[in-house]
């Protein structure tokens, strides 16, 4: 169903629309405490289907320097977080070119990209706002972990099953080396790949 109808809808049908946070403590996934540094950033990776992501660029008249695009990414399906964000690339791509020269990149993603900082009414550069960034490099991935992608990836991004099959698509990961985070304030905090992989990202069920 288109995305803009069903709030009509529902509204049609005499349901009220409780968009992701919007109905309190009692359902939708909770921003973990901003002291639990680790966790966070591992919600903000969960809760994001889109990152932007800063290349070396290759491309005259701005080789050497950063050239941050978009692209859709995924750590696994709703509920199903790995921590590791998943691309589906081709080398067609204009940012996919620089990674094959260098495939050093960054990648940014924001709570701003969901209802959260909008309804709490956090400016998106507010720490407030949570929003990571990740350091590292992209590697392909193939086998059982091509496997996962697929599943991490069209799960969350249905149109990529259409998209064309002469691009030579293929799966990737953003293999982290160091996760930045600013969700409070007194400036940015360092977690560790390790710690990053084992913080649980949601709050258990009761
Ligand atoms: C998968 O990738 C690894 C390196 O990333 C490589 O060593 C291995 O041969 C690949 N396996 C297949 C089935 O392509
Ligand atoms: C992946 O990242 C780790 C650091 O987290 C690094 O030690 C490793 O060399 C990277 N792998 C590749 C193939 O770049």
């Amino acid at each position: 169903m288109n995305a803009s109808l069903r709030p009509t809808l529902l509204l049609l049908l005499g349901l009220a629309w409780l968009g992701p946070g919007s109905c309190g403590p009692a359902c939708g996934p909770q921003i973990p405490p901003h002291d639990q540094v680790a966790r966070v950033a591992r919600f903000v990776a969960h809760q994001c289907d889109w990152a932007s992501m800063a290349t070396i660029s290759s491309h005259r008249p701005v080789e050497g320097q950063p050239f941050s695009n978009v692209f859709s990414v995924s750590d696994g399906p709703h509920g199903t977080s790995s921590g590791v964000p998943y691309l589906y690339l081709t080398r067609m791509e204009v940012s996919v070119q620089d990674l094959q020269v260098n495939p050093q990149a960054s990648l940014s993603m924001s709570l701003a990209q969901t209802d959260y900082c909008r309804q709490q009414g956090f400016d998106p550069q507010s720490p407030l706002c949570a929003h990571i960034i990740l350091s590292g490099s992209v590697l392909e991935v193939n086998g059982t972990e091509a496997d996962f992608a697929k599943k991490a990836l069209f799960s969350r991004h249905p149109e990529m099953i259409d998209w064309p099959t002469d691009h030579n698509w293929f799966f990737a990961k953003f293999n982290i080396s160091q996760v930045w985070v600013l969700d409070y304030f007194g400036g940015i905090k360092t977690v560790t790949p390790d710690e990053y992989f084992q913080a649980p990202p949601h709050r258990k069920h009761h």
